[in-house]
Formats: C-alpha cells, sequence, structure tokens
C-alpha cells in the first residue's frame, strides 16, 4: 500500500454478496457470511495500514430480522463468536470496537458481550484509538432518523420555539453515530447500487464505490484499490472549485 495521496478518515461498507458467493460454490447462505469474517479481519488490517481512522461495516439491518430464522441465528451467532475471537487482539493492537443499531433487538446475552468488548476496548484516557472499528447491527437509516427526531421532540416538547435555533449539527449529536464523522468513502460490494437504508443522513456527501466483487472476495487489495480511487475523485461538496 504505496503513493495513496488522500486517505479517507471513515471508510464504510456495505458487506454485500455473501449468499451469491456460497451458491456459485453449492454451499448454504450461512458459508457465505462465514466466509466475509475473514473480509472483515482482511480489511481491518488494511484499513490499519492505511492510516484509515474510521472502518464501518453494515452487518445486519432492521430488515434483515425478516429473513428465515436460521439465517438470523447464525449471523447473530457469527458476531458472538467474532467478539470471543478477535476482541483481546483488536485491543492489542489499540482498536476500538464499537456497535451501533437498535440493540433492544438482540439477545440480552449478546448485547452483554457486545457492552463488554466496547468497554475492553475502550483506549485509555487521553489515547487516540488507532482504528475504531463501528458494526451496524439491526441498523437501519431511516430508524436512526426517526429516534434522533423523537428525542428532540421530548427534549423540546417543553419549549418549542427554541426548536428554531438547532443547527444541523445539533442534530448529528442525536443519531446513533454522534461523534463519529460522516463517511467519506462507501464501498457496496456485489453489484449492487443502492444505499439499503444505511446511514441516510450521514451519508449526504459521502463519495460511492460500487464493485461487484462479492464480499467473501473482497480483500486488502480490493480495499486498497477503493483507497486509491478514492483519493482520485473530486470532492467539492456542491461548490466550485
Ligand atoms: C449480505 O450478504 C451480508 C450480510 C447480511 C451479513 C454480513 C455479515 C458478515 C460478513 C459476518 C459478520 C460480521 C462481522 C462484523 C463479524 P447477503 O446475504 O445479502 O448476500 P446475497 O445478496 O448474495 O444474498
Amino acid at each position: 500500500m504505496e503513493g495513496i495521496s488522500k486517505v479517507p478518515s471513515h471508510v464504510s461498507i456495505i458487506m454485500d454478496g455473501n449468499g451469491r458467493w456460497a451458491a456459485r460454490r453449492g454451499r448454504e447462505r450461512v458459508y457465505g457470511h462465514s466466509e466475509g469474517v475473514e473480509s472483515v479481519r482482511a480489511c481491518v488490517e488494511a484499513a490499519c495500514e492505511a492510516g484509515v481512522k474510521y472502518l464501518s461495516l453494515f452487518a445486519f439491518s432492521e430488515e434483515n430480522w425478516g429473513r428465515p430464522q436460521e439465517e438470523v441465528g447464525t449471523l447473530m451467532e457469527l458476531m458472538m463468536e467474532a467478539i470471543r475471537n478477535e476482541i483481546e487482539k483488536l485491543r492489542g493492537q489499540g482498536i476500538r470496537f464499537r456497535v451501533l443499531g437498535n440493540l433492544s433487538r438482540l439477545s440480552p446475552k449478546l448485547v452483554e458481550a457486545i457492552r463488554g468488548a466496547e468497554l475492553r476496548t475502550m483506549p485509555p484516557e487521553g489515547k487516540e484509538p488507532v482504528l475504531t472499528l463501528v458494526v451496524f447491527l439491526s441498523y437501519s437509516g431511516k430508524w436512526d432518523i426517526l429516534e434522533a427526531a423523537k428525542s428532540l421532540a421530548r427534549k423540546y416538547a417543553s419549549d418549542p420555539e427554541a426548536v428554531e435555533s438547532l443547527s444541523i449539527q445539533d442534530f448529528d449529536n442525536y443519531l446513533v453515530t454522534a461523534g463519529i464523522p460522516d463517511p467519506d468513502l462507501v464501498i457496496r460490494t456485489s453489484g449492487e447500487q443502492r444505499l439499503s437504508n444505511y446511514l441516510l443522513w450521514q451519508c449526504a456527501y459521502s463519495e460511492l464505490l460500487f464493485t461487484d466483487t462479492l464480499w467473501p472476495d473482497f480483500r486488502k487489495e480490493d480495499f486498497f484499490r477503493a483507497l486509491a480511487e478514492y483519493a482520485g475523485r473530486d470532492r467539492r461538496y456542491g461548490k466550485v472549485k
């Protein structure tokens, strides 16, 4: 990984194509998901090497609860296993781990493991993590915006005039991503070209990159290739240069 001139601070990935990857091999969909964990490891490594500060991954959407129970169960188990097996390694590397989404829908055991892992990987006071790894679980963009709006409505119920002075930055602070910069680059694998209710508010000015590569095949070289393409993009934020 050399010569990448403009490294994004936050890279976000919609990991897609696990089921198709498995089907092409005549295997069950869950085989694709477990191979997808290898791609997660590879991208974490690549992000650290490249100097990316935030890597976020769309692991399970609110809509994914509608998948067959067996598949949902396997995905939750994979998450639990990944926490059990990887968290000490992440901690050793100075990586902060966070999980964001509607966690009220997860099993209490998984929530406990998540909260424990978040605490274990919290950097000591005054120390910046090498990388913050954010996993979006049971997440949807519309849910996030609605919850923020509800919190604000509750907060300002007795002072409706104060609502007029709310800024976009104020609203940012009510989203689950409060304190995390918006993604600079969003990658979606498997050839699909949509956001699928992902970070709708936060992706307002993200660069979008779609690749045909299926998630289990997406490894370090693909990550670096995406960073190289990002480096060539001209971000104008609606202005003229
Ligand atoms: C989309 O592929 C992928 C998912 C819904 C799950 C992604 C989860 C992992 C890679 C494993 C757990 C993650 C972590 C962070 C440990 P799909 O099933 O929609 O594929 P298809 O479109 O080909 O059916």
